[in-house]
C-alpha cells in the first residue's frame, strides 16, 4: 500500500477557503503527481465544492465524522449515503476533539466504524494518550483498550483500515509537544500488536494501516515517515494553507 497523507481541515476553513485550498492542491497535484495518496477532510457544507475541485486529480477525499445509523431521526447528523453520493473515500472516526467535545466514547466510535466498513468507507480511527495517562504510565494500557473496545466484534473481510497515533498532547489544538519519534515508534509497535492479536499478521500486513498524528509540519514530517512502521501521516493546523501542504507532501 502508498503511504497516505491526510489533510484534516477541522474548523478552521471558510467554504470558500475550502474550495480555493482544495484547487490550488489539486491542480499541482495534477503537475507533479507523487507515489503517494492524499486525501482531504474538510467540514461538510463545502464537501461538494471540495469534491469537485479534486475531480480528476489523485487527491482523494475524506470526511471528518459520520452517523453510526443509515437514516432516520438524527437531527444534524450526516449519513454514510451522503458522503459516499459526494465520492467520499474516507472517514475519520473518534478524533480526540471529538472525545472531548462530544463525549464519544469507544463504544460509539465502534458504531461508527462499523457503518463505514458496511457501506466500503475506509475508517481511519485515532487513538491516544492523554498527558496525564503518559504521566501515569498508561500509555500501552490506554491504546490496548481502545483498540480492544472499537474493534471489538469487528470482521475485516478484505477491507482497508487505517489506524491514526495520535496522542492527545502532541496535536496542536491539545498541547502540541513535540513528539519524539522513538515514542511515536514505539507506540505504533503497541499497536501493531494489539492489531495481530486480533487480527493475525497476515490481516494487519494486508490491510491495516498505522499513521502518525501530532503537530506535523514540513519541518518535522520526514523524522517520522522515514520510521518504516509508520505509513503515513495525520495533519491538521499544517494542511490549511495550499503552499505548506504541498511543502509538506513534497518532504515525503
Ligand atoms: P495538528 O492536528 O496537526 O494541528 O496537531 C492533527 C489532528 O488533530 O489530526
Amino acid at each position: 500500500m502508498k503511504k497516505i497523507i491526510v489533510a484534516n481541515w477541522k474548523m478552521y476553513l471558510s467554504a470558500d477557503e475550502s474550495k480555493d485550498c482544495s484547487q490550488r492542491i489539486a491542480d499541482s497535484l495534477v503537475k507533479s503527481p507523487k507515489n503517494l495518496e492524499v486525501a482531504l477532510c474538510p467540514s461538510f457544507i463545502p464537501m461538494k465544492d471540495v469534491a469537485l475541485a479534486v475531480r480528476g486529480s489523485p487527491v482523494m477525499l475524506g470526511a471528518q465524522d459520520v452517523f453510526w445509523e443509515e437514516k432516520g431521526a438524527y437531527t444534524g447528523e450526516v449519513s454514510v449515503m451522503d458522503l459516499k453520493s459526494l465520492g467520499c473515500s474516507f472517514v475519520i472516526a473518534g478524533h480526540s476533539e471529538r472525545r472531548k467535545f462530544f463525549q464519544e466514547s469507544n463504544k460509539v466510535i465502534h458504531e461508527k466504524v462499523r457503518m463505514c466498513l458496511l457501506h466500503g468507507l475506509i475508517p481511519i480511527i485515532c487513538v491516544g494518550e492523554d498527558w496525564e495517562q503518559r504521566r501515569n504510565g498508561q500509555k500501552d494500557y490506554v491504546l490496548i483498550q481502545q483498540l480492544n473496545e472499537i474493534l471489538e466484534g469487528i470482521v475485516i473481510q478484505k477491507q482497508r483500515v487505517i489506524v491514526a497515533y495520535e496522542p492527545v498532547w502532541a496535536i496542536s489544538g491539545g498541547g502540541g509537544v513535540h513528539a519524539d519519534p522513538k515514542e511515536v515508534e514505539y507506540a505504533h509497535e503497541v499497536i501493531r500488536h494489539v492489531l495481530m492479536d486480533m487480527y493475525g499478521s497476515i490481516e494487519v500486513n494486508s490491510f491495516f494501516q498505522i499513521i502518525y498524528g501530532g503537530s506535523v509540519s514540513a519541518e518535522n514530517i520526514h523524522l517520522y515517515t522515514n520510521l518504516p512502521q509508520i505509513s503515513g501521516v495525520l495533519v491538521g493546523s499544517a494542511s490549511t494553507k495550499p503552499e505548506t501542504f504541498l511543502e509538506l507532501i513534497g518532504k515525503i
